[in-house]
């Protein structure tokens, strides 16, 4: 088809059945839900043909005014490689205008966004599988509701940019563990319903012996069931999340049009929220 036949127009929630069939035609796990989630925090572009079929997608999020997040680039298997790809990312580039932008890339993807301007940053790992018995590690305890404010706090100073929005829909769709140092939450973590199972995620700790303790806190309650997470490198937690089931399938490249600074030695992400928001 020559791409003049094919128009970009916003994504409404018309277009999430076509979206959720394109996502699987793609290997991904995302339900509806999932979609609705990220939809419902940001704004989407839809690639149509003439006879208003989706052809492909794309979201951003935005991270309140200053950044944001592009994800869910997916063009239908038999229209790979004649444009739409770029065209749906340049609309997405459009609605992001002038904040920096993340990204997860898989190796299809990575050519494209290399050409308009994002950099690689780090890899990470996504791990997945039926929890097997945990070992309670003392310390974390389910967050209560005014505990949010701490852990959105958290999250910025970890992730580099305010995700508030984010943190507030998760926590109305799942559960938040935390461990506190006096009135204080020191770490997060955070296990809501997706794909195929469960996700946990994300996780910030301020010390480096908390990462284990929420994520055992939270899969000890997941044990028979499938989990997701998608891990962040220089953790040292890959052989004790072997031997509970969470096994590394997957890697996939962080790129940023421009990596916020992090302060050394301030909270820091183990484990991300979404694959695909980062
Ligand atoms: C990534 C994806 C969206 C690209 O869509 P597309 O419509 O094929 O992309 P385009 O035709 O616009 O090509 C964009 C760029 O990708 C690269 N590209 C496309 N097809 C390629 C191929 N077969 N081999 C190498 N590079 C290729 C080229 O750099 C191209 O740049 P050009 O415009 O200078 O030629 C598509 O491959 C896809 O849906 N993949 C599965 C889902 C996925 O992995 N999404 C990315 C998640 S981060």
């Amino acid at each position: 088809m020559p791409q003049d036949d094919t128009a970009i127009v916003p994504m409404t929630p018309d277009h999430l059945d076509a979206a959720v069939a394109l996502s699987v035609e793609a290997g991904w796990p995302h339900r509806r839900a999932d979609w609705e989630l990220v939809l419902g925090l940001g704004e989407g572009r839809v690639a149509l043909d003439r006879a208003g079929q989706v052809l492909g997608t794309v979201l951003f999020l935005p991270f309140g005014s200053t950044a944001g997040a592009i994800c869910m680039v997916i063009v239908s298997e038999r229209l790979r490689g004649r444009g739409i790809g770029r065209r749906l990312f340049t609309a997405a580039m459009e609605l992001a205008g002038p904040r920096v932008l993340r990204l997860t890339a898989s190796p299809q993807g990575e050519p494209l966004y290399r050409s308009m301007g994002f950099e690689p940053q780090e890899y990470i790992f996504q791990r997945q599988g039926v929890v097997r018995a945990v070992e309670a590690i003392p310390g974390p305890e389910l967050a209560r509701p005014d505990d949010l404010a701490q852990i959105i706090a958290l999250d910025a100073a970890a992730f580099g940019t305010d995700r508030s929005a984010l943190l507030t829909a998760i926590a109305a769709r799942g559960r938040f563990a935390v461990i506190r140092q006096g009135d204080r939450v020191r770490s997060f973590a955070a296990c809501r319903t997706f794909g195929r199972g469960e996700l946990i995620g994300p996780a910030v700790v301020s010390e480096d012996a908390d990462a284990k303790a929420l994520l055992a806190f939270l899969a000890r309650e997941c044990e028979g069931r499938f989990v997701r997470l998608d891990l962040m490198p220089g953790t040292g937690l890959e052989p004790w999340l072997d031997q509970i089931g969470l096994m590394e399938v997957d890697t996939a490249l962080v790129m940023w049009t421009e990596a916020p600074q992090l302060a050394a030695g301030g909270p820091r992400t183990v484990v991300l929220a979404a694959q695909a928001v980062g």
